[in-house]
C-alpha cells in the first residue's frame, strides 16, 4: 500500500512538471469589511467602505495540485508562480521578460558590520530598470484580461515608466501624472513609450487630484493608482515568493524595503501567509523595516508614535523621489505589517543617501538608486542601535537601477 502512494505522489510530482496548472484566484476581499467582489470584473477598491481589496485563492486546493519542489525546474521568471497569481488565461500575460532577481551577497558590508548574512536584492534588473515592472507588469495583463482600452496613473516616476512600457505592448493607452521635478529619465522614458503624460506643480499627491479631474471627463480610463487597483500588490508580491525560494524556503531574520506607497511591504508579506497556508514555509517572520527619507516620513511618524494610520506630510522633499509619498492609501496596511512583524521604521537623511549610493558602488560594485541607498544608511543605523544582530540574517531591497539617476551622481 505505502509503495503505490509513493507511486502515486511521484507520478502527481512528475505530473506537475508538464501540466500547467490554472490560477487558483477564487475572490477579492476587502482588506477592511471583508466584503467579497468579483474577480471577474473591474474592480478597484471596496464598493462597501472604500479600502483596499485583496485577491484570494483557493490555497487548500493549491496545496493539493502544487509542490513547492515543481518550482525548481521551471523558468526564471515570477510568472512561474502563475497558479498563485490573479491571470486566468496566460495568453493575456503581458511580459517583458520579467526574470528572477539576484540576491546579492555584499560582502564587503557584511564584514564591516559583522553580521550573520546580508544580501541585496536587486530589482534594478528588471525590465524598464525599476520593481514597478512587477505590479504594473500584473495590472497591465489583468486590465488587458478584462478589454480595458485605457489606464491613467499619478506617478512619482518609475511605475509611470512601467505603466508606459506594458501598457504600449498590450496596445493600452496609458496616461500619466507625474509631479513637474520627476527625475528626467521616468518623463523621456514615458514619451518614448508613447504615454500621455501631463506634468504636474507638486508631489504624487497634486498629481492624483489632477488625474481624478481629467477623469471626470474621461471615465473609460481605469485607474491603476497603489492599492486602489487590487492587482498591482499581486504583482509585487511575488519578491516574497522569489526571495523565500532563493534562501530554500528560509526567511530571513529582517528585510530592509523602501516605503513609499508601501506595495511591495504589503504584497510580500501577503506571500508570507500564503507560503505558510500552502506548507512551503514556517511560521517564522522577517522583521520588517519600513526606510523613509526625513524629508517625507510619515510612516516613521505614525510608527513612532504608534498610530494605525498615517497623517499627511506637509511640503514632502527628497531626492529619493519613490519615497515622496506624503500619506499612502493603504498606510494602515503597512503599519500593520510593521506591528505584526516586531519590525520598525526607519528615517535616513538625503545627505547619507547621496553618500552610500557612491559607498555601494565603490566597495561593492553595485549602482543602486537613491530609495536603495537609503536601505543601506537604515541597516547601518539599526546595526547601531542593536536593533540588528550579529546573528541576523538581511536583505536590503535595491528596488531600481542606478543609472535612471544619473543626475544624481558625482
Ligand atoms: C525606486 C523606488 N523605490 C521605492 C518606491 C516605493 O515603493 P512602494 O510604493 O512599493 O512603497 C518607489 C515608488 O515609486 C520607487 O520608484
Amino acid at each position: 500500500m505505502r509503495e503505490r502512494y509513493i507511486h502515486i505522489d511521484l507520478l502527481s510530482f512528475l505530473l506537475q512538471l508538464f501540466v500547467k496548472l490554472a490560477s487558483f484566484l477564487t475572490h477579492l476581499e476587502c482588506s477592511v469589511c471583508g466584503d467579497r467582489h468579483s474577480p471577474h470584473e473591474l474592480q478597484t477598491v471596496c464598493r462597501t467602505c472604500g479600502k483596499s481589496l485583496l485577491a484570494r485563492y483557493d490555497l487548500d486546493k493549491c496545496k493539493k495540485a502544487l509542490r513547492k519542489e515543481t518550482l525548481k525546474g521551471q523558468k526564471s521568471s515570477l510568472w512561474k508562480y502563475f497558479p498563485l497569481l490573479p491571470i486566468q488565461r496566460e495568453e493575456h500575460i503581458v511580459t517583458l521578460g520579467e526574470e528572477i532577481t539576484p540576491l546579492i551577497a555584499l560582502a564587503r558590508t557584511v564584514e564591516a558590520l559583522q553580521l550573520n548574512q546580508l544580501w541585496m536584492k536587486d530589482e534594478g534588473q528588471l525590465p524598464t530598470g525599476s520593481f514597478k515592472a512587477r505590479g504594473l507588469g500584473m495590472a497591465i495583463s489583468k486590465a488587458k484580461e478584462l478589454a480595458v482600452k485605457d489606464v491613467c496613473i499619478p506617478s512619482a516616476g518609475n511605475a509611470a515608466g512601467a505603466s508606459s512600457a506594458y501598457a504600449a505592448r498590450a496596445s493600452i493607452g496609458c496616461h500619466v501624472f507625474l509631479p513637474q521635478d520627476t527625475p528626467q529619465m521616468n518623463i523621456k522614458e514615458c514619451r518614448a513609450y508613447g504615454a500621455d503624460i501631463v506634468l504636474v506643480p507638486g508631489n504624487i499627491s497634486d498629481a492624483a487630484r489632477a488625474m481624478n479631474e481629467r477623469k471626470k471627463t474621461n471615465q473609460d480610463w481605469f485607474d491603476v493608482s497603489t492599492l486602489k487597483e487590487p492587482y498591482r500588490l499581486e504583482g509585487k508580491k511575488t519578491m516574497g515568493y522569489e526571495l523565500a525560494e532563493q534562501l530554500d524556503w528560509e526567511l530571513p531574520d529582517v528585510i530592509f524595503y523602501p516605503t513609499g506607497g508601501g506595495t511591495g511591504l504589503i504584497g510580500m508579506w501577503k506571500a508570507f501567509d500564503e507560503m505558510e497556508e500552502l506548507g512551503w514555509i514556517g511560521s517564522k517572520r522577517p522583521r520588517m523595516v519600513s526606510v523613509q527619507s526625513s524629508g517625507c516620513a510619515p510612516v516613521v511618524k505614525a510608527f513612532e508614535q504608534k498610530k494605525k494610520e498615517s497623517e499627511f506630510w506637509q511640503d514632502a522633499a527628497t531626492i529619493a523621489s519613490g519615497l515622496r509619498v506624503p500619506k499612502a492609501f493603504a498606510d494602515y496596511l503597512i503599519l500593520q505589517v510593521l506591528y505584526d512583524s516586531k519590525g520598525c521604521a526607519v528615517e535616513v537623511e538625503d545627505a547619507e543617501i547621496l553618500e552610500a549610493v557612491h559607498e555601494l558602488a565603490r566597495t561593492e560594485g553595485l549602482l543602486v538608486c537613491p530609495e536603495g541607498a537609503a536601505t543601506f544608511v537604515a541597516l547601518r543605523k539599526l546595526a547601531r542601535s542593536g536593533f540588528v544582530q550579529k546573528t541576523d540574517s538581511v536583505v536590503l531591497f535595491n528596488t531600481a537601477s542606478g543609472s535612471k539617476y544619473a543626475d544624481l551622481l558625482n
